[in-house]
C-alpha cells in the first residue's frame, strides 16, 4: 500500500509537471490552479483550513512593515545574504523587531533564511520590487485592508444591508465623506502607486484586443477618415491600455483618445504620440461624439448601480446610433460557481468603492437603464474577464 501510494504520488507529480508546461492560456491556467487549491484543501483537516484562514492577515501585515521600513529593498539590493543586525543599521529599525517580522516571510519563501537571522531574496521578493507590484501592494494594504478589517463593524451598523451607495465601508473606515479616488488624488505618491498597479495589471491579463475579435467588431466598419475617433478609453488611467491597442493596430485609421481626471492626465510621464490626452470627468457630458468605440476597463465595478447609469447615460448621449459601440472589459460572473478571484474582487469593490462585480443578467439590466442593449458578451471562460459589447437601444 505504502509503495503504491508513493508511486501514485510520483506519477501525479510528473503529470502535474507536464500539464503545467502544456497549459495554453489564462483560463486553463486558472482552472488548473483551482484544482490544485481544491486538492490541497481536501488533504487538510477542516480545522487546519480554518486556522489557515484565521492566520491569513498576519504575513501580509508583516510584509507591509518590511516594505515600509525599507527591508525589502535592502535585502534585494544586497544581492547576497544580509543579517538582521545589518538591516537594523540600514533601516534604523530594531533588530529584534526585524527578526520577528522576517519569520513568517521566510516561512512563506518570500525571503530565504540562509543562516540564523541572515536573509537573502527569493524570486518572490525580487519580483515584488517591480513598481506595479510594489505600488499595488501598498495601495491595497492602505485602501483595502483597513476597510476590510472594519467591514464587519460597518455592516453591523447598517443592519446588514447590501452596499449599494455612498457613504459605505471605505468612508466609515477612514472617517471621511470622500470616495477612494479623491483620497488617492490628494496624495500624489498614493495615486502613483495606484496607477502603477493598474498599468501592471495589464501584464498579467491577456490583452482584450488580441483575445476578442477587434477586426470584425470595430475595425471592419469604422469610418475610414483619420479625423474620426476610433476609440475613446474612458477613465483610461496612464493610457497603458489604449497605447497598447494603438501598437497592436498601427494601420487602423482613426484617432485614439485617452480620458481621465486632471491629476491623472497631468501626471502622465510618457505616452505614444498617437494617443490624444483629454481631461474629462465622466459625470459630465461626453465631449467626443460619434466615436466608433467608448471603451471602459475596470470602471463600472468601481461604482454602485445608480452611479454607473449616470456614466452610461452621458456616453449614450454621445453615441451615434447604428455606429458607436460601448465596450466594457470586466468580469461577467456566472450565476453559480463564481471562481475565487472575482469572488474576492467583488468583496474588495464593496469594501473600497461601494462597487461590485456583476453577472451577465445584472450587466444587461444596468445597460438597459441607460438606453443601451447588449449585442454580445465575449468570453473565453469563467476564469478571466469578458468584453461586453453594447449599442444604443
Ligand atoms: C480602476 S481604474 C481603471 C483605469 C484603467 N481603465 C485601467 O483599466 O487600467 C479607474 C480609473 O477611473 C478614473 N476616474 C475616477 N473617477 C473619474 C471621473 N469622475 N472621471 C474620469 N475618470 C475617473 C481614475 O482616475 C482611474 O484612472
Amino acid at each position: 500500500m505504502e509503495t503504491s501510494i508513493s508511486s501514485r504520488i510520483e506519477a501525479l507529480s510528473k503529470d502535474i509537471e507536464l500539464i503545467s508546461k502544456d497549459v495554453q492560456n489564462e483560463d486553463e491556467k486558472r482552472k488548473l490552479q483551482g484544482i490544485f487549491a481544491q486538492a490541497t484543501s481536501k488533504l487538510q483537516q477542516p480545522v487546519e483550513s480554518i486556522w489557515e484562514i484565521i492566520m491569513s492577515p498576519h504575513a501580509p501585515t508583516a510584509l507591509m512593515v518590511v516594505i515600509q521600513m525599507g527591508i525589502l529593498k535592502a535585502v534585494v539590493d544586497a544581492g547576497k545574504p544580509i543579517t538582521a543586525k545589518e538591516l537594523a543599521n540600514i533601516t534604523k529599525g530594531d533588530e529584534m523587531l526585524i527578526i520577528r517580522l522576517m519569520r513568517p516571510l521566510t516561512a512563506k519563501n518570500i525571503f530565504l533564511e540562509t543562516d540564523i537571522t541572515t536573509y537573502t531574496s527569493t524570486p518572490i521578493s525580487q519580483t515584488l520590487t517591480a513598481p506595479p507590484l510594489l505600488g499595488g501592494y501598498q495601495f491595497m494594504f492602505d485602501c483595502a485592508t483597513r476597510s476590510l478589517a472594519n467591514l464587519p463593524t460597518y455592516l453591523t451598523s447598517t443592519s446588514y444591508t447590501d452596499v449599494v451607495s455612498t457613504p459605505g465601508p471605505f468612508q466609515a473606515a477612514n472617517n471621511t465623506a470622500d470616495g477612494m479616488f479623491p483620497y488617492l488624488m490628494a496624495t500624489p505618491s498614493k495615486m502613483a502607486n495606484f496607477n502603477a498597479f493598474m498599468a501592471g495589471s495589464l501584464e498579467t491579463r491577456p490583452d482584450w484586443f488580441r483575445t476578442f475579435p477587434v477586426p470584425t467588431m470595430l475595425l471592419a466598419d469604422a469610418k475610414p477618415d483619420a479625423s474620426s475617433v476610433l476609440l475613446v478609453d474612458v477613465g483610461g488611467g496612464n493610457g497603458h491600455d489604449v497605447e497598447a491597442f494603438g501598437r497592436a493596430f498601427p494601420d487602423a485609421e482613426g484617432r485614439l483618445v485617452l480620458q481621465d481626471l486632471t491629476p491623472v492626465i497631468e501626471g502622465i510621464q510618457r505616452l505614444d504620440a498617437r494617443v490624444e490626452r483629454q481631461v474629462h470627468d465622466f459625470f459630465t457630458p461626453q465631449p467626443v461624439r460619434g466615436a466608433r468605440a467608448y471603451y471602459f476597463r475596470y470602471i463600472f465595478h468601481d461604482w454602485p448601480d445608480d452611479v454607473c447609469v449616470q456614466i452610461m447615460k452621458h456616453t449614450a448621449a454621445a453615441m451615434e446610433k447604428g455606429y458607436s459601440k460601448m465596450l466594457i472589459f470586466e468580469w461577467v460572473l456566472p450565476e453559480k460557481g463564481v471562481p475565487l478571484y472575482p469572488a474576492l474582487l467583488d468583496i474588495n469593490m464593496m469594501a473600497v468603492l461601494n462597487g461590485r462585480e456583476r453577472t451577465e443578467r445584472q450587466w444587461r439590466e444596468l445597460l438597459g437603464r441607460a438606453g443601451l442593449k447588449v449585442v454580445d458578451v465575449h468570453k473565453v471562460g469563467e476564469e478571466s474577464e469578458g468584453l461586453i459589447e453594447a449599442v444604443l437601444e
